[in-house]
Parts: structure tokens; sequence; C-alpha cells
């Protein structure tokens, strides 16, 4: 199946449309390039259950906050290019950002509550840069399947719920976390990290992983105990910093005071350059 690049939104549009008028399933897959393993899984998934795949490469600046990594985050559209053709997919759109928002937008999306917490207490204005840009990708792109990971579960969380709220023509699927073989979530942040601080990065999932073990293997119902279990863990290991290790309800990811149902461990924490975070599942 041949690539098709296209740069303008109207473009997108058009062939988008032109694909469902000839009976065809559109699964569209956003992201912000510098694409990984992690990324090409949902792209297969998408393959798997659509008739064209669209991926969209933008580093949406909305969704970066003052002295974060916009300017460093890395750029290469060529590699994104062949990761994209060798995952088989139809479509790849990479618009400018005078194409996407040819003017400061003056309408926002934002998904209160969901995103003021976790990652939205240290990022107060990224999730609303994310739905805003997540919103326009899936009004050009019409009615199709949207494809997010789990890596990012609280962004999962609130694209579910805008997608809801704001009755969008979508079905989103969540995929799970491509790790590398000693647990590191892959991530396009990793490539700031040092040989040594690659090394202690999966320290992150084995807190993860301790913090589920609390849960599951010694029934641990304190929300604290399963804290502590993961941020000693971090503790071992100086290099980090760690912003926050919490445990809250799978999908509204409120914190739960004895805890029960279906669960979600995240973590977050600066190692080097790098702000990495990830999380897992458990059930009590
Ligand atoms: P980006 O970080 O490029 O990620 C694009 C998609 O790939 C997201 O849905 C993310 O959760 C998923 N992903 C990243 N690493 C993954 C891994 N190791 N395993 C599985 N999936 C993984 O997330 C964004 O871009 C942006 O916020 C975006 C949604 C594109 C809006 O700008």
């Amino acid at each position: 199946m041949s690539l098709t690049v296209l740069d303008r939104a109207e473009a997108l549009r058009k062939a988008l449309d032109a694909e469902r008028a000839g009976g065809r399933a559109v699964g569209l897959v956003p992201t912000m390039g510098a694409l990984h393993s992690g990324h090409t899984s949902l792209m297969a998934r998408a393959a798997a259950e659509c008739d064209v795949v669209v991926v969209s490469v933008f580093v949406n600046p909305l969704q970066f906050g003052p002295g974060e990594d916009l300017d460093a985050y890395p750029r290469d559209l060529d590699a994104d290019r062949a990761r994209v053709a060798a995952a088989g997919s139809s479509y790849l759109f990479a618009p400018a950002m005078s194409e996407m928002f040819p003017e400061p937008p003056l309408t926002t999306v934002t998904v209160a509550g969901l995103s003021e917490t976790l990652e939205g207490a240290t990022r107060p204005a990224h999730f609303a840069g994310v739905a805003t840009t997540v919103t326009k990708l899936l009004s050009l792109a019409g009615p199709c399947r949207a494809y997010f990971g789990e890596k990012d579960y609280q962004q999962l969380a609130v694209i579910r719920r805008l997608a809801r709220d704001l009755s969008l023509p979508v079905e989103v699927v969540g995929c799970p976390t491509v790790r590398d073989p000693d647990g590191l979530a892959l991530s396009s942040r990793n490539r700031y990290l040092t040989g040594e601080e690659r090394a202690v990065a999966p320290t992150l999932y084995a807190a993860l992983v301790a913090g589920r073990r609390a849960i599951q293997d010694d029934h641990e119902r304190d929300p604290e105990v399963v804290r502590a279990a993961m941020t000693s863990t971090v503790a071992k290991e100086p290099r980090f910093t760690l912003d926050y290790a919490e445990v809250v309800d799978a999908v509204d990811l409120t914190p739960i005071n004895a805890l029960s149902g279906e669960l979600r461990l995240l973590i977050a924490a600066v190692l080097g350059r790098a702000r990495l975070i990830d999380n897992l599942g458990a059930h009590a």
C-alpha cells in the first residue's frame, strides 16, 4: 500500500471523506512524531481494525508549558515517514503550526477535574492543549476510530471523556503500553537520557510493580501503604526526583480511601533532562 503525505487540513478532510464515501472505515493515530515501537503498535492495531489508517505528526505547542521541552522535542519527519510507510498506513498528515492554527485559537477545550490532578497538577495547561488539538484533529478527520496509548493513561481518560461529553463521532481505542525488555516504557523523551540514566530508568516500572504487588499479593487496601511501596522503590535510586506516585480509580482517576475494584497506579519522576511517566493496572 502506498503512503500519501499531506500537510493541508482541507486535503486531509477531502481524502478521508472520499475514503468513507467508498465504504472504508478510517483509523486515526495522533502523534507528535519521533516515532518508536509504541507508536507503531497503535498503527498496527488501527490497520487490523480499519480499512485506511491516517497517522498525524504534529508537535503541538499548545500542550507544552513555559520552560518545557518544546524546542528540544525530537523531530525527524523522514524517519517518521519511513516508519508510517512500513506499518502499512495510508496517510501521513504532518501540518505546520501555521496550517493547524493560523491564529492562536480563542476557542479551547478543557476537561475539568480530570485535567487538574496528577500530570495536570504539575502541568496546568497541558491537557487543555492536548484536548484542543485532539478535538481539532478529530474534526478534520471526521468519523473514525482513534487510537491512543495507555502509556499516557490520564490523557486517554481525558480524551475518552471529551469524546463522550461532546458526542464526537469517534470510537476511542486504548492500547497497551509497549516496553523495553527491562520494563522501561518506550517514550520519545527516553532519548534525553544518558547511558547511566538509561540504566537506572526501569526503577520507575519497578516501583509500579512493587505497588501492584502490595495490592494483589499482600492484599494491602490502604493507599498510603501502596504509595510508600512505590516511593521507597524510587528512593533507592538517588538520580530520580519523584513528582508523584498515586493509586486511583481506573476510570475517573479519583483517590480511593479503601482500595477496591479496578485501580491504576501512576507515577512521574524527573531523571536527568527527562520527565518520565508510567502507569500500571491493578485490581483489589
Ligand atoms: P505522543 O507522545 O507522540 O504519543 C502518541 C500516541 O502514542 C499517544 O496515544 C501515546 O499514548 C502513544 N504511546 C506513546 N508511547 C507509547 C508506548 N510505549 N506504548 C504504547 N503507546 C504509546 O501523546 C501525544 O503524542 C500527544 O499528546 C497527542 C495525543 C498526539 C496530542 O498532541
